[in-house]
């Protein structure tokens, strides 16, 4: 069983595209494989081990090789630093980082309050910007904090921008663009080149025509 591949997916809205993705890429991926509550789906026939993983987790996973390859976020690598490579653009899932508060705003208030999922990717943009902001560290909804004063603004990830309409609020910059990529732990790298490179190759093609 040790050349089982094992594949970190992150769990949520990025699973579905990549689930398809993969099967554009002919791996065959049983239907159960959507429904499961299973966190474990071996998949005998392509040699192959999923995780499901929340998806801030999966570079974790990928780290520490518990996972030899793994679907994750740019914006989780940005914030997280871990100690992988990306190989794949999957472009999927895409959307931006934004800056986003209640209209009218005044940024000039020296030490404002900013509330985010991503302290690290906020800290060092306010840095750069030469700004002194308070990180605020909240795990969702984030979109609430400056409705009920928890802080003046926001750094979060924007995909159809219907949370920030819906609730009253405006972007406010425009921090990066965010796909999902492929990631690869180096020693699995070094250890399975031959299969990690098929695949890659599989689902470079497969990118290429979307
Ligand atoms: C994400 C993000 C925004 C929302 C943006 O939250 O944090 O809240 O999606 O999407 P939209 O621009 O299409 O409205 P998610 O749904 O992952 O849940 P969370 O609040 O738990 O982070």
């Amino acid at each position: 069983m040790s050349d089982v591949l094992t594949i970190a997916m992150p769990k949520g809205r990025i699973f579905e595209e990549a689930a398809e993705l993969l099967r554009k890429a002919n791996f065959q991926l049983p239907p159960e494989f959507d429904d499961s509550r299973k966190l474990i789906i071996d998949i005998p026939e392509e040699n192959m081990r999923f995780i499901l993983a929340k998806p801030m987790d999966v570079t974790t996973y990928v780290e520490y090789g518990v996972a030899d390859l793994g679907i994750a976020g740019k914006d989780v690598m940005l914030e997280e630093e871990r100690d992988v490579y990306e190989l794949l653009d999957l472009k999927i899932s895409k959307c931006y980082l934004a800056i986003a508060g209640l209209p009218n705003t005044s940024t000039s208030r020296v030490a404002q309050k900013v509330a985010t999922k991503y302290p690290n990717i906020a800290s060092t943009y306010f840095r750069e910007q030469g700004e002194q902001v308070e990180i605020i560290k909240l795990n969702g909804s984030i979109e609430l904090a400056p409705l009920i004063g928890l802080a003046d603004r926001i750094v979060d990830i924007v995909s159809t921008g219907r949370t920030l309409k819906e609730n009253g609020l405006v972007e406010m910059g425009h921090i990066g663009d965010i796909t999902s990529r492929l990631i690869v732990n180096p020693v699995s790298y070094r250890l399975k080149d031959e299969r990690i490179d098929d695949i890659v190759n599989r689902l470079a093609e497969v990118v290429d025509q979307l």
